[in-house]
């Protein structure tokens, strides 16, 4: 098993990797004296594979745990669903000294997560990713929230978890398509961060292809270290924590322009970071052959790299732009890449060089 830590001060965490950790869930609760009565919060899909070995293991170690299962998908992550988890926390009389458990993928976490950091003020929470997407990003670092109609994530908290069980086992019933749309968040800790870390995804990209738990286990500890460094650095996102965004300006406009389901986040966000690293070129100088590294590693990952626009939705990815969080004074910001492994965030693009990239 590997341990990350999460440095915050009072609110610091550890981040466990590994396989057949499921089975320990219970006693990493009860290391943490977490509470004596808890809520497994978690989908239809991922409760048909997951929720017994979860409510198993916190028998086990003597809790008394109740079990809220939502409908799988986006359509979850809004209020109403928020109000019918506290209706089920309020019946079964969960109270202060009681914790939640987010047993599942990004939407899971959020909303989970969300409904912890309200209920009765705040109860504590802990995160059990079962997508690749939620175990190198959205199990850590507090961000948690639901949708409005008005748009994604537009309501929320920053609340972090009291610790981050990432069982790589439970990545290997996840549909491929979900699989590889993660990897795209994983290749993006390379562009932003670690050089190293891209040059060992491109020789390795076949046995993660294949989920190799080796090689696995290597890479979401690594993804999970430099989100926990940004995140200890900028926990509210005042600056550094920008630069997870990588790809994402775009990216976030292609999901939400094509109806959102269309594209799956990280296939978006691939179309996102080639389109970034095209733009890093002429803004930053990153070099030809890297931008070149950059567009074949999401290739060779399955991940899509190009989008076709009519002249329509090219005008709803504009505006889906403008809309974008990380405009400012009316001006879209990007994180552009000097180099691979090195990134500035808050860069101005004039609206010609984006509208020649898409
Ligand atoms: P998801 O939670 O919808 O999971 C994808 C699908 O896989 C679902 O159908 C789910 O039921 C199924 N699934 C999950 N685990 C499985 C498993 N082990 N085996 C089989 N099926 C499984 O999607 P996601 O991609 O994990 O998360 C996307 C969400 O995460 C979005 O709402 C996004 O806004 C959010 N997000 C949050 C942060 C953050 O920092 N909080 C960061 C990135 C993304
Ligand atoms: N997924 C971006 C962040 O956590 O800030």
């Amino acid at each position: 098993m590997r341990i990350v830590p999460v440095s915050l001060g009072s609110r610091s965490y550890q981040i466990k990797v590994g396989s057949g950790l499921l089975a320990r869930l219970g006693a990493e609760c009860a290391a943490l004296k977490l509470g004596q009565r808890c809520a497994v919060i978690t989908d239809a899909n991922v409760g048909k594979k997951f929720a017994r070995a979860a409510l198993t293991s916190l028998s086990k170690s003597g809790f008394a745990p109740v079990l809220i299962t939502v409908p799988a998908g986006e359509k979850s992550k809004r209020i109403t669903t928020v109000e019918k988890c506290y209706d089920a926390l309020a019946h079964h009389r969960l109270e202060r000294k009681s914790f939640i458990v987010a047993l599942g993928g990004g939407v899971v976490g959020d909303l989970a997560g969300f409904v912890a950091a309200t209920y009765l003020r705040g109860i504590p929470f802990v995160q059990v990713p079962t997508t690749l997407l939620a175990q190198v990003d959205s199990s850590v670092g507090g961000k948690t929230g639901v949708n409005l109609k008005a748009g994604k994530n537009l309501v929320g908290a920053f609340y972090q978890p009291r610790f981050v069980l990432c069982d790589l086992d439970t990545l290997k019933t996840l549909p491929r398509r979900e699989y590889v749309s993660g990897l795209a968040e994983v290749i993006k800790y390379g562009i932003i961060y670690d050089e190293v870390l891209f040059a060992k995804l491109e020789r390795n990209l076949p046995k993660l292809l294949r989920r190799d738990v080796k090689t696995m286990a290597a890479v979401v500890a690594r993804c999970c270290e430099i989100k926990a460094e940004v995140v200890s650095q900028d926990e509210s996102e005042s600056g550094l924590r920008a630069i997870l965004n990588f790809g994402h300006t775009i990216g976030h406009a292609i999901e939400n322009s094509s109806g959102y389901g269309k594209y799956l986040h990280g296939e978006a966000i691939a179309i996102g970071q080639v389109a970034a690293a095209k733009l890093s070129g002429q803004v930053l100088g990153l070099s030809a052959g890297e931008a070149t590294r950059i567009e074949k590693i999401f290739v060779h990952a399955g991940l899509p790299v190009k989008i076709k626009v009519s002249a329509a939705h090219r005008k709803k990815l504009f505006a889906a732009m403008q809309l974008d969080k990380k405009v400012s004074g009316g001006e879209v910001k990007f994180v552009l890449a000097e180099k691979i492994g090195r990134v500035k965030f808050g860069c101005r693009v004039a609206p010609e060089m984006i509208d020649a990239m898409v």
